[in-house]
């Protein structure tokens, strides 16, 4: 027990240092530039709001959504931003919680006068702040918010994160690929957290559709870092698969304590662990996680190629889905631009007319961006056609590791 505490606060000190190399100027999250543009419209860069997690655990995954929307803004920008008219994004922490995430979301929306919304990272925060936006009518496209009714909160809330219902079975059908005799299934999930009960409703109804046996379902918090019991519970219970709704650390340090227990079975990851950030949580007993992708840096189309170039030449590894949706979720709100403005030039709409045209226009388009071919249905759902499942492997030391794609 003590071993984990000490091993947890270890994780964080280094994420901590890690996020603080991360942001150029060293200064803390990215702040905060306030947009006094006033109507009618946009006065010189155009305003879109972040609201990621960019300190707490969530920023395990927040992290790559600010690099995602970096990458997109020098993109898009460097091809003339909105007909000639440059986007300015401006970011607001909202760090891991809904409090955060309100306070992000009003800032953004009254102070700096943002036409629209790409965040928050969790479905967790979405259900508390996007009926905020709902109500200002600013639209909002989710990021990588996947739990069930995030489109429905509201008629300017989308999302480029594709649900729970589409990504996670792929996972379980996989699984059974590699390994036919699976039958007995164990499922661990975050009781705190709206995704993770959202996600593993359906990977047990999929267990249950396979004609697999459910033989244990093990509760834990987001928050909690000795999983000692659940585990010794799930593991006595003989499972041949072991299937885990969380998020990241907690996700990480559950894989590792599920191995150091014995457990030699395939263990799935939900959505919440699709991060590389789990690599210094589990090491190399994070080798051999499945989890499914909503993005593949090797699908073949030309902006994938240079998001993908583009990542590769910041980070030197591959792209993960979390940026590739956030890029895309800016990406969507520049190309509405640009056709809205094509019409009629945003430039004399006021802010209020300029939102709700904006909204529509996200949900009439089609787009070409590193997911593949996406539109919206009239909820703000996404639509997407591929989906991929990765499997985790680690340098023997458990330094280093990346995602593999399974054919
Ligand atoms: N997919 C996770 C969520 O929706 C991150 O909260």
């Amino acid at each position: 027990m003590k071993d984990f505490v000490t091993r947890t606060a270890s994780f964080l000190i280094t994420s901590a240092l890690l996020l603080t190399a991360c942001n150029p100027t060293n200064l803390g999250p990215e702040t905060t530039t306030n947009s006094t543009s006033t109507a009618p419209g946009p006065a010189t860069a155009i305003p879109i709001g972040i609201a990621v997690a960019q300190t707490s655990n969530v920023a395990l995954l927040g992290q790559e959504q600010v690099t995602g929307v970096r990458i997109a803004e020098k993109y898009f920008n460097d091809r003339g931003g909105v007909n000639g008219t440059p986007i300015k994004l401006v970011f607001q922490d909202t760090s891991g919680d809904e409090a955060g995430t309100i306070n992000a979301f009003q800032t953004l929306i009254s102070q700096s006068q943002v036409v629209a919304i790409v965040g928050p990272t969790l479905s967790q925060q979405a259900f508390s702040a996007d009926p905020i936006a709902n109500r200002a009518g600013v639209p909002v496209l989710g990021p990588s918010n996947t739990a069930k009714g995030i489109p429905q909160i509201g008629d300017y809330i989308g999302r480029v994160s594709a649900p729970v219902s589409v990504v996670a079975p792929n996972s379980v059908k996989a699984a059974l690929k590699l390994d036919p005799k699976i039958k007995r299934v164990a499922v661990f999930f975050a009781q705190n957290d709206a995704f993770s009960k959202s996600e593993t409703e359906i990977f047990q109804q999929t267990v249950k559709d396979l004609g697999l046996e459910l033989i244990t379902v093990q509760k834990f918090q987001t928050t909690d870092t000795d999983f000692q019991s659940q585990a010794t519970n799930g593991i006595n219970a003989k499972p041949d698969l072991i299937i885990i709704s969380g998020l990241a650390a907690d996700g990480g340090n559950l894989v590792r304590q599920l191995r150091e227990l014995g457990y030699k079975g395939i263990i799935i990851g939900g959505n919440g662990l699709n991060t590389s950030n789990i690599f210094s949580v589990c090491k190399a007993l994070c080798d051999g996680v499945l989890i499914a992708q909503a993005y593949s840096p090797e699908l073949s189309s030309p902006i994938n190629t240079e998001f993908r170039k583009a990542y590769l030449d910041l980070n030197q590894k591959e792209p993960p889905q979390f940026s590739a949706q956030a890029f895309t979720g800016v990406q969507v709100f520049v190309e509405a631009l640009k056709a809205l403005d094509s019409q009629t030039k945003i430039k004399t709409m006021p802010l209020p007319q300029l939102r709700t045209a904006l909204n529509k226009q996200v949900l009439a388009g089609k787009y070409s961006t590193p997911l593949g071919e996406i539109s919206f249905t009239s909820e703000g759902e996404i639509v997407q056609k591929e989906f991929y499942v990765a499997q985790i492997k680690m340098d023997p030391d458990g330094n280093n590791g990346k995602f593999v794609f399974l054919k």
